[in-house]
């Protein structure tokens, strides 16, 4: 493990933000982490460890050791006529497996084209989008704990996933290295065409025989119209949870707020969208100095260059008093503060 000291984090957080990390390194095996795990005065450095860098805001320089997250590897661990099981490295990137394994044939990922990240960071809030999540996938990941330098693998049950949360955000946090998700994928059939706009953009596109190829471009032309490329405008997707509210509460607001969406969460609760509510605010599109609100997606905070994660932050701040102000609703930050 080559420790780099004062590196620039621009790189390797898609908001782009430009603060430095006081030591950083690179683990491209399990043995690395299992090496650092034995190393005390590593282990002893404040740390953060870095997937694709898309779920999170970097509001000031890192006083410690930035680790990235480098594991590789896709092996086949077995298959029969039906499904594939596979093993991805933690620090593969989450869309080219989609690519990949749509070229090879496999079903199962392609509602989930286009998010970025890495694979060992999708189990941590349990990625999702347009009807599919992780967890339709998943079968096991492994883990290095942190401390121990054991090697753990979690189960379905073990991960408790939920709504963009696992254990792995909460009694876990901090405590476990993904190093490797091992997923189940299908050779036939059994697509999710339900997510409204997928089935208007099946049909723009003239697609007569579903397959995995024509929902992952109808995905992708989605997700194109609608988030930005952080190559292109840095930001972090979703910056903001949909929160999850009493229904009864729900059925207050639909009065006052006529066309206020919502969506059957768990029994006795609603999920209304936080794009809605921000933007009925008359949040979107609107530019606060080097950041903003994304003109085509309320839920989506933008950096136009140069803006300081501490802007985007009071941004964020700004936003949450407003919407508790007009819909006594608190809005839940889905991205990391660092
Ligand atoms: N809406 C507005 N104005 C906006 C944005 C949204 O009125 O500016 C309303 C619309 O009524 C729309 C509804 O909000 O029908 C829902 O919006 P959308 O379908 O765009 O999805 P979302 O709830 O905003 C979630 C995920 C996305 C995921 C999409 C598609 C969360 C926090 N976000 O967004 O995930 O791609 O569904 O499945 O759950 C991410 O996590 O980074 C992410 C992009």
């Amino acid at each position: 493990m080559t420790i780099i000291k004062n590196q620039s984090l621009k790189a390797y957080n898609t908001f782009g933000i430009d603060v430095n990390a006081e030591l950083f390194a690179t683990w491209n095996s399990v043995q690395d982490v299992i090496d650092f795990t034995q190393n005390p005065e590593l282990k002893s450095k404040t740390r953060l460890v870095l997937g694709g860098g898309s779920n999170m805001l970097l509001t000031k320089d890192f006083e410690g050791l930035v680790i990235k997250n480098n594991i590789l590897g896709r092996e086949l661990v077995s298959k029969n006529e039906n499904e594939v099981i596979l093993k991805i490295g933690g620090g593969e990137v989450w869309h080219e497996v989609v690519l990949w394994s749509i070229a090879q044939g496999w079903n199962g990922m392609e509602n989930m084209s286009l998010i970025p990240g890495s694979m060992g960071a999708a189990p941590i809030q349990n990625i999702g989008a347009y009807g599919r999540e992780l967890k339709d996938i998943f079968v096991s990941l492994e883990a290095v704990h942190i401390e121990t330098g054991e090697v753990k693998t979690f189960d379905l049950e073990a991960c408790a996933f939920g709504y963009r949360e696992s254990v792995f955000k909460n009694i876990y946090k901090g405590q476990y290295v993904i190093v490797s998700v091992t997923i189940r994928l299908t050779k036939t059939g059994d697509f999710n065409t339900s997510y409204g706009s997928i089935g208007v953009e099946l049909e723009k596109a003239g697609v007569k025989k579903l397959t995995a190829k024509a929902i992952s471009d109808a995905v992708i032309t989605i997700r194109q119209s609608k988030l930005p490329d952080p190559v292109k405008l840095g930001n972090s997707g979703s910056f903001f949870k949909n929160p999850i509210i009493p229904a009864a509460l729900y059925d207050e607001l639909k009065f006052e707020h006529h066309g206020l969406p919502a969506y059957p969460a768990e029994e006795g609760f609603m999920k209304v969208p936080a794009g809605w509510l921000i933007d009925q605010a008359g949040w979107k599109g609107k530019r606060v100095g080097k950041c903003g609100v994304h003109t085509k997606q309320a839920l989506v905070l933008v950096n136009y260059g140069g803006a300081t994660g501490q802007e985007i932050f009071q941004l964020s701040e700004r936003i949450i008093a407003d919407v508790i102000q007009k819909y006594g609703i608190e809005l839940e930050r889905e991205v990391n503060i660092f």
